[in-house]
């Protein structure tokens, strides 16, 4: 069987920043709060006319070129996202086209938050079964078009921003070891945005009643999210015969800091090992983790032959791993 590494990656986020004390000035919130609460100190807001497409496009740029490779080599693209640019075509289409990769397939995937994981396991089992040989995987997020600005409880949360990865044939020792993705959908209104699909399509009625905008049990997904991140880590290196303490990084998504910090307390890792970026991007969902990889790599926070692990939690509910060997 064929072994599948990350060949390179790459980021980017918008230049507009709004800080906590920005939407002290527009919701009944505070700075403190927000940080002692959450972690964030600023997020990322797309510019007007800004879509989803544009953001991945830029981290989409600099992965395929630090993977030393021509956009037309690309046999595959996936995009992660539930804020795409349209309801259709999928935004991995428009992706392929403005990066002139005309021999890959492309399409989007809707895993919300673990959308990066669910893509990385999906791009795994391509490599691995010979099917193709360079895909591009992208999680990108433009969630501020889903925020209600008048909720605090949700919109001091996100942000946007993108991060891609190029899934290659490994021919070394470097290999993506093992994904785990899980998915428990009695609990799909945990998180979700109410009008614009099939159920209830957009009418004066939904605008009316804010059924656009993003609606979460903020407190009960945190707890499932504490109880579901630390059992997946823990089983995920179970399975592949490695204790916590052989990791050189663990890679969360970046919902809010006291999970992350559950997380690495339950595997007991010190926090010099949790990668943590959440105070400058807050919540980019499918976004957070090949944000944060991009960074540990530019940072030096990997090097060839480190054992990281991804994970992520997301509305769905859905939840994955992935146990990397750089
Ligand atoms: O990425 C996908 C997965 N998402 C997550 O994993 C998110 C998980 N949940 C969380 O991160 C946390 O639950 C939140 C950060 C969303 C909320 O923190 P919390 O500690 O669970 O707060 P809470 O919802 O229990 O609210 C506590 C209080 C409430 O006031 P009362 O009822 O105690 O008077 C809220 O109204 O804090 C209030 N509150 C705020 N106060 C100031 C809620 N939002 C705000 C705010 N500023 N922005």
């Amino acid at each position: 069987m064929n072994k599948a590494k990350i060949i390179s990656t790459g980021s980017y986020v918008p230049e507009n920043i709004v800080t906590n004390r920005q939407l002290e000035k527009k919701v009944d919130t505070s700075d403190e709060w927000i940080f002692e609460r959450t972690g964030i100190r600023e997020r990322r807001i797309a510019l007007k006319g800004q879509a989803a497409s544009d953001l991945a496009y830029e981290a989409s740029k600099s992965a395929v070129k630090k993977a030393g490779i021509k956009a037309k080599d690309l046999d595959m693209i996936i995009v992660a996202t539930v804020t795409g640019d349209m309801q259709f075509p999928s935004t991995a289409c428009i992706l392929q086209d403005r990066l002139g990769a005309s021999n890959a397939a492309a399409f989007d995937i809707g895993a919300a938050c673990s959308g990066f994981i669910y893509g990385l396991s999906i791009a795994e089992n391509f490599i691995k079964s010979g099917a193709r040989e360079k895909i591009l995987l992208v999680g990108v997020e433009a969630l501020s078009r889903y925020t209600d600005w008048e909720d605090r409880t949700t919109c001091v949360l996100f942000g946007d921003g993108a991060g891609a990865a190029i899934i290659g044939l490994s021919t070394d020792d470097s290999c993506i070891i093992a994904t785990d993705i899980q998915s428990d959908g009695s609990m799909w209104d945990y998180i979700h945005v109410p009008a614009g699909g099939s159920r209830k399509p957009c009418s004066k009625e939904t605008v009316d009643k804010r059924l656009h905008f993003i609606r979460m049990k903020g407190n009960e997904t945190f707890k499932v999210a504490v109880k579901t991140l630390e059992s997946i880590a823990l089983e995920t290196l179970e399975k592949n015969k490695l204790k916590p303490s052989q990791l050189s990084l663990l890679i969360p998504h970046q919902a809010n800091l006291r999970i992350i910090q559950a997380t690495a307390k339950r595997l007991g890792l010190p926090m010099e090992k949790v990668m943590i970026n959440i105070e400058k991007y807050g919540n980019t969902s499918a976004a957070s983790i090949p944000i944060a990889l991009d960074e540990a790599v530019n940072t030096g926070r990997v090097r060839s032959g480190d054992y990281i692990l991804l994970e992520a939690f997301g509305a769905g509910l859905t939840w994955g791993s992935a146990l990397i060997k750089w």
